[in-house]
């Protein structure tokens, strides 16, 4: 594969920019300054490093990614109405990415996006319990009682009603907001579990994944490489 195309899987930036670090002699392959982008490389075969930081090495490991997703964008591979979240990433990294569970078109916030299954699979499976807290805003005042049966457990017209969950109000910006914690993932849950305490979500942001915490200063639209620290998290499922 090319450098370029290397180092923008790895998400160190824009075609652009790659080809900046590369003329200011800030990649080496096998040990020699690189000179061009479109170098070919085997990341299984050389050892590429970036500022002395050896990419090959968690070449593999590392293509997990957080978005704030804003609204207005689906989580599909492609949509015949709308862009994607993939149309707001850099071509050069999407192969193999998809992302871990969807949110709705005109829900915001946390998402992990990442080509590595095994991690997918145990963020998604409902036996990990992975928690998802959500910021919900709401028509109406939420009630002492609407929490009680948020937090039992609610029909939402499955066949089960939904698990426990946590709910709880909290101030921002002088408006009290409810956040949710579940479990699960089915379909519009948040929506369906306020439509059953007779509420109406107004807006919905996803602020927690397991461990993980939104990044305030990704602005809706912007995405980055997740730390190691912060994919040990995801993986341990802590909080
Ligand atoms: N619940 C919803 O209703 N929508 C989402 O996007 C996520 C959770």
């Amino acid at each position: 594969m090319r450098l370029d195309k290397f180092l923008g899987d790895c998400g160190l930036g824009t075609r652009k920019q790659l080809k900046e670090y590369i003329k200011n002699g800030m990649v080496k392959v096998d040990g020699t300054v690189a000179a061009k982008p479109e170098m070919q490389v085997n990341p299984e075969e050389n050892e590429i490093l970036f500022s002395g930081e050896n990419l090959t090495e968690g070449y593999a490991r590392n293509r997990c990614f957080i978005m704030n997703k804003p609204q207005g964008v689906v989580c599909a591979a492609r949509d015949k109405d709308s862009d994607t979240v993939f149309d707001l990433m850099d071509e050069t990294i999407l192969k193999d990415l998809s992302t871990v569970g969807r949110l709705d078109k005109d829900t915001e916030g946390l998402l992990i996006i990442t080509n590595d299954g095994k991690l997918t699979h145990s963020l998604l499976s409902p036996k990990k319990h992975v928690e998802k807290e959500y910021e919900v805003h709401t028509l109406k005042p939420v009630t002492e009682e609407a929490i009680k049966r948020l937090e039992e457990g609610i029909d939402i017209g499955d066949e089960t009603p939904t698990l426990p969950a946590k709910a709880f109000i909290q101030e921002k910006d002088g408006k009290e907001v409810l956040h949710l914690i579940i479990h699960e993932g089915r379909f519009h849950q948040v929506k369906r579990m306020l439509q059953a305490v007779d509420n109406e979500v107004t807006f919905l942001r996803r602020v927690r994944m397991g461990g993980l915490i939104l990044d305030e200063s990704l602005s809706p639209g912007e995405y980055r490489k997740l730390t190691d620290e912060e994919l040990q998290l995801l993986k341990e499922n802590k909080k």
